[in-house]
């Protein structure tokens, strides 16, 4: 069976940027419920939620103080409850964030945790004695930067955080902590949510006698031995409700990348993201080669999926720019796999700068300017907010906003939405077989198969035409181009694929 997040598109939304409802300047639950005839228009089947839970907002809500109550700057549990139902009502499923790594340094188990050794909660952290010199247990430095350790002086010993030292990490050794932690999975399960994004799960478990292997920063606490079985119960629990789904945030190695899936005995997340087109080098070789190493590395009962951006990465039109960023969003939506669209990236959103005084984001490089906040119209601040957003946004940025480029057929947004619609309506593009096809310098060229039906895609990387010979049967059309007005041609024997151009062709 086909299950719906084999056959969706989730759509990530960074709650924080998404839509003010409130003029304070930070998007906002009720906001997102305000946009939800724009999700169900542009065609997408779930949304993911970066997280929403009460936070001091340390990282933006990646510090989760109540991991069963709402960020009151989001909104109430009444809101999200409203969302779920109306998002329900339109079909879009929804995906919540689900930070099992670390809590905020203000969540009431840490807060037990560092007020006396002896606190049942002592054990839920990672504690530490210093080494005979008053240093700390090891050299591990934290994502953030700086010692991955900070000293508690009431109790005389470190803590551990990969992160800020306001995100100290769970002991997920700990069965009291695993037990807790899979109960408020199934608190928003019984509450109806479709799922979760896992953050950081490869992050999980730490060598417990704090190893140090000085040629490699990360080993000894990612992706250790044991993760699996964490991974198993998280889906187990999940499976335990129909149709929900689990991704996994996971940046490491494809062959390791696929440990993630499970095994049919045993499966882990439905979908541990892909982030391989995020890496590679925008060149049609290593594009290739970054396919064909995914394909053939996937285990035979794993589904694929694929991203090109989300609130921690440079965007996507800014890495590519915005004539490639077409070609890439062709990639996205007609490769093998469920992918996730990053908010604003629908509409060709940049990168945008943010001066040292207003800058918000505690990570090195800042990460600001990828949430810079979505242009819904062309007025002063997007139609994000009536207030002052809580990151800058360019003053003006003419034809940048979904109302300029709703209506415009050739705009980023009718390409998005058009490609969507098309993957809807062709089960060789949703769930299909797929094959690399041999293709000139410069060109990634694959086709997508149904029972009924075969589409050639080619994609063009370079910023000049190109002929490609798509070896499919006579009578084929073009179904869709990056290149705006051109669709629909007949196709005599060798196609020209223009500069940065992506073609979808397929039986009339
Ligand atoms: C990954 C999240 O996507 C990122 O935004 C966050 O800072 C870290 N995990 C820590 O939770």
């Amino acid at each position: 069976m086909v299950e719906w997040w084999q056959r969706g598109v989730i759509y990530q939304v960074y709650p924080r940027s998404f839509a003010d409802s409130n003029g304070d300047g930070i998007g906002d639950l009720p906001g997102i419920v305000d946009r939800l005839d724009y999700l169900e228009w542009l065609g997408v089947d779930a949304i993911w939620l970066s997280p929403i839970f009460r936070s001091p907002m340390a990282d933006f809500g990646y510090d989760v103080a109540d991991y069963r109550d709402i960020a009151p700057i989001f909104g109430t549990l009444a809101d999200l409850d409203r969302l779920v139902d109306a998002a329900h009502g339109r079909g879009i499923r929804v995906i919540l964030d689900f930070v099992p790594n670390h809590t905020s340094d203000q969540h009431p188990w840490f807060t037990a945790s560092r007020s006396s050794r002896d606190d049942p909660h002592r054990h839920w952290y990672l504690w530490a004695d210093p080494r005979p010199d008053g240093s700390p247990p090891n050299g591990w430095t934290s994502m953030f930067g700086g010692s991955a350790w900070t000293w508690d002086e009431p109790t005389a010993q470190f803590y551990y955080h990969g992160f800020l030292p306001q995100q100290p990490d769970l002991d997920w050794r700990n069965p009291a902590v695993q037990a807790a932690m899979l109960d408020v999975l199934r608190f928003w399960l019984d509450r109806g949510i479709d799922g979760f994004r896992i953050d950081v799960l490869w992050l999980l478990l730490k060598d417990e006698t704090w190893r140090q292997d000085p040629a490699n920063q990360w080993a000894g606490r990612a992706d250790l031995p044991g993760i699996q079985e964490l991974v198993a119960r998280m889906r187990a629990t999940t499976d335990a409700y129909d149709g929900r789904i689990l991704i996994g945030e996971i940046y490491l190695p494809v062959e390791r990348l696929v440990a993630y899936y499970g095994t049919p005995d045993r499966p882990g997340v439905h979908l541990p993201y892909n982030f391989g087109l995020i890496h590679v080098p925008w060149d049609a070789g290593r594009i290739r080669d970054a396919i064909a190493g995914y394909e053939a590395a996937l285990p035979g009962h794993a589904w694929p999926n694929w991203v090109l951006g989300n609130h921690d990465q440079s965007r996507v039109a800014t890495r590519v720019g915005a004539a490639q960023a077409r070609v890439a969003a062709m990639l996205l939506l007609t490769l093998r796999g469920t992918p996730t669209v990053y908010q604003g990236d629908e509409i060709g959103m940049v990168d945008v700068p943010v001066p040292p005084a207003r800058r918000a984001d505690p990570a090195e490089p800042s990460r600001d300017p990828e949430r810079s906040p979505m242009r819904w119209s062309p007025v002063p601040n997007g139609g994000f907010t009536t207030g002052e957003p809580w990151l800058p946004m360019a003053a003006s940025d003419p034809g940048r906003s979904v109302e300029e480029q709703r209506d415009d057929p050739g705009s980023m947004l009718t390409l998005h939405r058009r490609l969507l619609a098309l993957r809807r309506a062709e089960p060789a593009l949703a769930i299909g077989g797929f094959e690399l096809l041999p293709s000139p310098d410069g060109v990634v060229a694959y086709r997508r198969t149904s029972a009924s039906r075969s589409l050639d895609v080619a994609l063009n990387l370079r910023a000049r035409p190109v002929q490609v010979a798509l070896p499919g049967p006579p009578g084929r059309r073009l179904l869709a181009s990056t290149v705006p007005g051109r669709a629909d041609e007949p196709i005599e024997g060798r196609l020209r694929v223009e500069a940065d151009e992506g073609v979808v062709t397929g039986p009339a």
